[in-house]
């Protein structure tokens, strides 16, 4: 790997390493821009379940540092038919009112690269293997940021210390402490809001799945829709290990904001989809015992007034935290941080100042969008469970969906950034040449 000479005098503090944290250190610190990461855990980590990826998220890879982009494709896994390497998922539904239903595919949303899943522990491995260790300090958990009298920044730690930078980037998630910091803990935007959905998530083994279901829907992006809930499968690990997500509409609140997350068993699951086809059945069936509840949170409530306050700037889960309906959240960090990433590296970007303004071109390239996907996801989390006025009509489904979804991956990642870096550049009255 060769080391890209230093471009910048400043350095940002990145605060957390998930997908947010980890691609926006490749992507600036192969800019030559210093960095340092800041972890609270002990080591990089994600939890294994899968996530996939549509075009707009994977031209942003690619924008952010090849590197991430061939390690996602290392990873990766499309539908296993050739036949549906186009479909991102095949809808079906999969219950009716008393009545035992033949699951058939009612339409097919696609996309110019098809379903793109990676299991998250795997994606994140190979990001791991790209970012310098000597670029990230585990154990140090942010509790506060003050300002120091030259006008940098200081992070002080759960451990009692403290670390500077010129600026700082909150990839904290949901819970984010930057956030926190920037608005103070009684602000609205600071607590997330519970969407009312909770999802069992299950990994199992593709021999099994293809026994139970077929073939065609076990190995292959299914989205199985019902009332009060829906079901998703998608293959990963090369086609080793079908992930399952199951969602359902919840009859009450969730008490403890603290954890986002209960022990469950399979029978719950199993009631909570009782009288489905026999195919979600067997699906759940195939789950463990041992079925941790996942509570769905999001900042859709009270959304983040802006995701920058001078040189303090929040991406990913920390700015825009959605319900996973539009499979978009993990593709938005990487969008967020090819935006950052392109107007940092640009050469009217060296002091201080510079960077609170390239920070506020980023907050207006990215505010509505970032806040339109997680509204947008929170309504098709209605519409999937047949809540929405589209009803269980799988043909104004179709119609919804395609409009919503075209916003997300036919967005030109491109186009935006160069017109946000050419605004920036003539604002900072530099353009580009200094
Ligand atoms: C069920 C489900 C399914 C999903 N499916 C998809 C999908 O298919 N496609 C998609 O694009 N998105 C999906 N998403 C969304 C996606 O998972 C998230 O948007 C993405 O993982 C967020 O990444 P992040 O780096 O912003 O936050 P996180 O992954 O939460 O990472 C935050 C990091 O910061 C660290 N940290 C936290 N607080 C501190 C602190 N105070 N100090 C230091 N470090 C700290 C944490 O330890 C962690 O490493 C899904 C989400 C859910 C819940
Ligand atoms: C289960 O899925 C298969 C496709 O893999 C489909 O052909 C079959 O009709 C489904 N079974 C039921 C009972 O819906
Ligand atoms: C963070 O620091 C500010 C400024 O010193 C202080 O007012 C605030 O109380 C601190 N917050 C926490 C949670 O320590």
């Amino acid at each position: 790997m060769t080391v890209p000479s230093k471009t910048k005098d400043f350095e940002i503090a990145i605060v957390g390493g998930g997908i947010a944290g980890l691609v926006l250190a490749l992507a600036l610190h192969n800019r030559g821009i210093p960095i340092t990461v800041y972890e609270r855990s002990a080591k990089f980590g994600e939890i294994g379940a899968g996530v996939s990826f549509t075009p707009n998220a994977v031209k942003a890879m690619k924008i952010c540092y090849e590197g991430v982009y061939e390690g996602f494709e290392r990873v990766c896994t499309r539908n296993m038919w050739s036949s549906k390497l186009q479909t991102y998922f095949d809808y079906v539904s999969s219950y009716e009112e008393g009545k035992v239903v033949d699951e058939t595919i009612a339409f097919s949303t696609t996309t110019s690269l098809g379903q793109n899943a990676v299991h998250r522990a795997h994606f994140l491995d190979e990001m791991v293997k790209l970012v310098p260790p000597e670029k990230c300090i585990f154990n140090k958990h942010l509790i506060n940021i003050t300002q120091a009298p030259n006008g940098r920044q200081v992070m002080h730690f759960g451990d009692g210390t403290t670390a500077e930078a010129d600026a700082i980037v909150g990839c904290d998630g949901i819970k984010s402490r930057v956030r926190a910091t920037m608005y103070g803990a009684d602000h609205p935007c600071v607590t997330p809001s519970f969407t009312n959905k909770i999802a069992y998530r299950g990994l199992v083994p593709m021999e099994k799945a293809t026994e139970a279901i077929g073939a065609e829907f076990a190995q292959n992006a299914v989205m199985h829709l019902g009332k009060n809930g829906h079901i998703l499968t998608f293959p990963v690990a090369h086609g080793k290990t079908m992930n399952i997500v199951a969602f359902h509409e919840s009859d009450g609140n969730w008490e403890d904001t603290e954890r986002l997350t209960k022990p469950g068993r399979r029978e719950d699951a199993l009631r909570d989809f009782a009288g489905w086809s026999d195919n979600v059945t067997k699906l759940l069936s195939m789950c463990e015992e041992e079925l941790p509840i996942w509570a769905i949170f999001d900042t859709g409530a009270n959304p983040v007034p802006s995701f920058v306050k001078g040189n303090v700037a929040l991406m990913g889960d920390a700015a825009h935290a959605t319900s996973p309906h539009h499979g978009a959240g993990a593709g938005f960090c990487v969008e967020d941080a090819a935006y950052l990433a392109c107007l940092l590296q640009s050469p009217a970007v060296q002091t201080s100042e510079d960077l609170a303004a390239a920070f506020q071109a980023y907050n207006d390239a990215r505010l509505d969008r970032g806040h339109w996907v997680v509204q947008s996801s929170r309504y098709l989390g209605k519409m999937y469970d047949w809540m929405s006025v589209e009803g269980n009509d799988m043909d104004k489904i179709a119609t919804e969906l395609r409009k919503r979804n075209a916003i997300i991956y036919d967005f030109d990642v491109e186009g935006g950034i160069a017109q946000s870096v050419a605004e920036l550049e003539a604002k900072l009255g530099k353009s580009g040449k200094k």
